[in-house]
């Protein structure tokens, strides 16, 4: 086993006019399973691939424990790696597939066998072991895919989107059985992955990646709770935050025809940078609504901001409420969550207010998070 180090590693394909990636820095923990992830075209594969030895590294380093593999052959660097499409040689048994790169490597044929074995025990694979891939299912082919990664005992996997030939209730049951046999095998772990949720439930710690550049690495929790940016408060989450320019006044930030207290500090720091607004994040499960009978009124008018109810999506234990509402003069579509007992009426209005102490703060100039 084994630590992985990006330092400041930078791809900068020919004729490329920007880097790929971006003077990448992470550490990944030995054990680590770690999740690179973000919008197609972000740098991720390219990342993984300089990692595997299959990209130049152009500049910064790339570590595997103690050694510099920056500049050694893929070969040579005691990695295994699933791809996308598996790779599987069609001609080839299961068992054969799986033993391939051993014996490549010379390994002899009877400790061939009890490592194809072992592995095909583990993934649930000893009766298709004398089958070609074309006799099995999609699930069964990542599978092999994957015992082909854990026979030859690497210092570290790695992983490119492995899960996106699956439909989509088999995607959600593989990523549990690939998060729960890393754990068991312990082995550092790179996972690439376009889809937040897929990060989000298998990574120990979730690296974002925007345009070649690392946003945010951090535990899934941290992540969703404390987004470094407003890119990653966007991309985290789904329904995504609800992100809302809203002008600084005495106190905190104008909500509607409610002045909402967020964190002063951040506030403080936008308006020392000059900023006359701030951008307010809050989840669809942070709004407190009230009733849209009118409980909640006070003299001036229903407390909050007046949210029309769009579109109302039912999923049994809750739903959202996809909705519009006017702030500071202009249209804003929002999502809140509410109990699945609690559906409004399309066409209703609702009044909501961010529940306090779960707002987040970010400077509208810069999309940076202000408050802590
Ligand atoms: N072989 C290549 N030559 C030139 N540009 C490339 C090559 N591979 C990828 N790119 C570019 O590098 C960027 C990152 O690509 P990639 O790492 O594949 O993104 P991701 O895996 O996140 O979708 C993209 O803009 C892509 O077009
Ligand atoms: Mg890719």
């Amino acid at each position: 086993m084994a630590t992985v180090t990006f330092d400041k590693a930078t791809r900068i394909y020919p004729g490329g006019d920007k880097p790929a990636v971006d003077g990448l820095d992470i550490e990944v923990g030995d054990g680590e399973f770690l999740v690179l992830v973000g919008p197609s075209g972000c740098g991720k594969s390219t990342s993984l691939r300089m990692l595997a030895g299959l990209e130049d590294v152009n500049a910064g380093a790339i570590r595997i424990g103690e050694r510099d593999v920056t500049h050694l052959p893929p070969k040579d660097r005691d990695i295994a790696m699933v791809f996308q499409n598996y790779a599987l040689y069609p001609h080839m048994t299961v068992a054969d597939n799986m033993g391939f790169a051993l014996k490549i490597a010379g390994v002899n044929k009877a400790e061939i066998r009890k490592r194809v074995e072992e592995a095909a025990k583990i993934l649930d694979l000893t009766e298709y072991l004398g089958r070609k891939p074309k006799a099995l299912s999609g699930g069964q082919r990542q599978r092999v895919a994957m015992g082909r990664a854990i026979v030859r005992e690497p210092q570290v996997f790695l992983m490119d989107e492995p899960l996106s030939n699956l439909d989509a209730k088999l995607r959600v049951q593989t990523r549990t059985q690939i998060a729960s046999l890393q754990r068991r095998l312990g082995v550092t772990t790179v996972y690439v992955t376009h889809d937040q949720v897929e990060a989000m439930t298998m990574g120990d710690r979730v690296a974002v990646l925007k345009d070649g550049i690392l946003q945010q690495v951090d535990s899934p929790r941290n992540m969703y709770d404390k987004p470094a940016n407003l890119f990653v408060a966007g991309f985290i989450g789904s329904p995504a935050m609800n992100l809302v320019e809203v002008p600084i006044t005495d106190g905190g930030v104008k909500f509607g025809n409610t002045v909402v207290n967020v964190n002063r500090e951040a506030v403080k720091a936008a308006a020392d940078k000059g900023d006359r607004t701030v951008t307010v994040g809050v989840r669809p499960e942070h709004f407190d609504i009230s009733s849209p009978n009118g409980s909640g009124l006070s003299k001036e008018g229903p407390e909050g901001l007046a949210v029309t109810v769009n579109v109302v999506e039912e999923l049994g234990a809750d739903g959202y409420v996809y909705g519009s509402a006017e702030v500071g003069g202009e249209h804003k579509d929002l999502v809140l969550r509410v109990g699945g007992r609690e559906i409004p009426e399309k066409g209703s209005v609702l009044h909501v207010v961010p529940r306090p102490g779960e707002t987040h703060v970010f400077a509208t100039s810069t999309g940076e998070r202000l408050s802590d």
